[in-house]
């Protein structure tokens, strides 16, 4: 069976790493623990493993334990029954029923409190549970994947994490490197946001200019894919020109690599009529053309135009220009300029 890892872009070492796990993994039901820095793709990849197994037609439970408090995890996992705490109004069914014949992802385990993890440890165990205040016992039809940002090993050792419940959730360990490690897919994620987000904002596709790349090749990348895709969004809705150069890059970043954007060169000329603007790298990058095409477009486009000011009388154009009437002539001769 081929891996369908649609939507995960990169293809870093190490990614093709975590693909290779995966592809190994994803179809039998061995518990899974999915290890990375805030926004490395833990979410993604967990989704991919459940989309590549023999529970894809049953449902995908994630449960967020680190966004529900300890006291009304147990109840969201478990269910509860009818008055066995004061809001419990109702019996409900908690997320492992919910899941049955699916995957249940505990996502950031680490945050889960110690009384909760020794009965998560027996569903693992034992693949048995009871609603809170009830006595029936249920029998848990699911998989277990778990995601954490943390160093559950060191969790662990602090007293945080139960040891024997790291071990049984670490049966296959998924670790998702942080982005500055895996340099090589920072241009093919930035590329695959941009083409995402252009298309959002009904706009032409942008392209990194070189050294923009570079610099986003250099930054750390702390908040790493997510803060990627943030900044590429950021930049497709602020960006006024088709290719993003330097200066368009936020000062944290700048700042963090070393790089001087240098304002506009003070050029060594006549004062320059209030409102002059100096053609920028973008202004040349935009007609796709090198420096000397570039001055070169210029310089037609200013001769036309003293041409044009001096009724096509040569001498007065020159003038206007500051140039001799024969190097006018030699220039609009070479350019093929009539006037
Ligand atoms: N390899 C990738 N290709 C495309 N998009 C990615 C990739 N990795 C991450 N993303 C995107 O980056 C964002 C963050 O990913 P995700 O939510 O999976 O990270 P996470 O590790 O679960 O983060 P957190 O620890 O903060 O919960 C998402 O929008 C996701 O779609
Ligand atoms: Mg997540």
């Amino acid at each position: 069976m081929t891996l369908d890892t649609s939507g995960i872009i990169g293809q870093s070492p190490a990614l093709q790493e975590v693909f290779a796990i995966l592809g190994k993994v994803a179809p039998t039901d061995s518990t899974v623990l999915v290890s990375g820095e805030s926004g490395t793709g833990k979410e993604l990849m967990v989704r991919a493993l459940h989309r590549n197994s023999k529970r894809t037609g049953a449902p995908f439970v994630p449960v967020n334990c680190g966004a529900i408090p300890g006291e009304l995890l147990e109840s969201e996992l478990f269910g509860h029954e009818k008055g066995a705490f004061t809001h419990a109004i109702r019996t409900r069914a908690g997320r492992f029923e919910l899941a049955d014949g699916g995957t249940v992802f505990l996502d950031e385990i680490g945050e889960m409190d110690l009384s909760l993890q020794v009965k998560i440890l027996r569903v693992l165990q034992e693949r048995e549970f009871e609603r809170v205040g009830g006595t029936k016992t249920y029998k848990a039809n699911v998989r277990i994947i778990a995601a954490t940002n943390r160093d559950l090993e060191q969790e662990v050792a602090k007293g945080n994490f139960r040891e024997d419940l790291f071990y049984r959730l670490n049966v296959i360990p998924i670790h998702l490197p942080p982005l500055r490690e895996r340099q090589e897919d920072i241009p093919l994620l930035a590329h695959y946001f941009l083409q995402k987000f252009c298309k959002h904002q009904n706009r032409c596709l942008m392209r990194l200019a070189e050294e923009t790349q570079n610099i986003l090749l250099s930054y750390s990348w702390p908040g790493n894919v997510r803060e990627l895709e943030n900044f590429m969004e950021r930049l497709s809705i602020l960006c006024d020109g088709d290719v993003i150069t330097p200066m368009d890059l936020p000062d944290k970043i700048l700042k963090e690599t070393g790089t001087k954007v240098s304002p506009p060169p003070k050029v060594q000329t006549r004062p320059m009529v209030q409102g002059f603007r100096f053609p920028a790298v973008r202004d040349m990058q935009e007609q796709g053309v090198g420096l000397k095409d570039f001055f070169d477009i210029m310089e037609t486009h200013l001769l036309k135009e003293a041409l044009y000011m001096a009724d096509g009388v040569k001498n007065q154009a020159a003038e206007i220009l500051g140039i001799k009437r024969t190097t006018l002539i030699e220039k609009l001769k070479k350019k093929k300029i009539t006037s």
